[in-house]
């Protein structure tokens, strides 16, 4: 089932194309838009006023604040150094490994085709560019870019930003 009946939506939440995305176990506030083929795992909390782009991932340990934004095709990832088996060759299941989370905090915008490594917190109003690779926390209003991420500004100095961010 694309929507599982164990997933909590707020008030007015937009799933665009409900019948291509996968939700299960997560709770969405208020007025979150969320794209197609977007994924998103049990006990993921997003926040409200959010937007969420198509094909972005979402695992277990997620949680968003109020108003951030998604760009296309994010991938968060929960386990540091992950394995399909134990060391007897069996498959591992979900008591073999620990979830590591990852905070999003209010109004922060990750760009397309980022990833985040699990336990990195990203600031208020922060904004990671495209394509990188976040391995460490993000301070607030940090601008991060590149692979490994790494700050190259602040949102306060760009007047641009701050349109750009009320607008997304
Ligand atoms: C990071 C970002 C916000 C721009 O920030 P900015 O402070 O205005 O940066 P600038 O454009 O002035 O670029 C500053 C430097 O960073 C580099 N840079 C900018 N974005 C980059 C990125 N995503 N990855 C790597 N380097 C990047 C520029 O090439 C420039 O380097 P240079 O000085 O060597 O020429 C923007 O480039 C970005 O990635 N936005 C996200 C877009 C997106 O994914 N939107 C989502 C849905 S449409």
């Amino acid at each position: 089932m694309p929507i599982n009946d164990d997933v909590k939506l707020g008030k007015n939440v937009t799933i665009f194309h409900a019948n291509l995305v996968n939700l299960y176990g997560c709770e969405i506030g208020d007025e979150t838009k969320i794209g197609a083929f977007v994924e998103i795992q049990k006990d993921v909390i997003i926040g409200e006023r959010c937007k969420v782009s198509s094909h972005s991932f979402l695992c277990e340990g997620v949680v968003l604040e109020n108003e951030v934004f998604i760009g296309h095709g994010v991938m968060f990832t929960n386990d540091v150094y992950p394995r399909a088996t134990n060391e007897d060759g069996s498959l591992k299941t979900g008591d073999d490994w620990c979830v590591v989370k990852t905070l999003v905090k209010k109004c922060a915008s990750i760009g397309s085709n980022a990833t985040i490594l699990p336990g990195v917190t990203i600031g208020e109003k922060a904004i990671v560019g495209s394509g990188a690779v976040v391995t460490h926390n993000v301070p607030d209003y940090a601008i991060v870019v590149g692979v490994p991420a790494k700050i190259i500004g602040d949102v306060r100095d760009r007047q641009n930003l701050q349109m750009s961010t009320s607008i997304l």
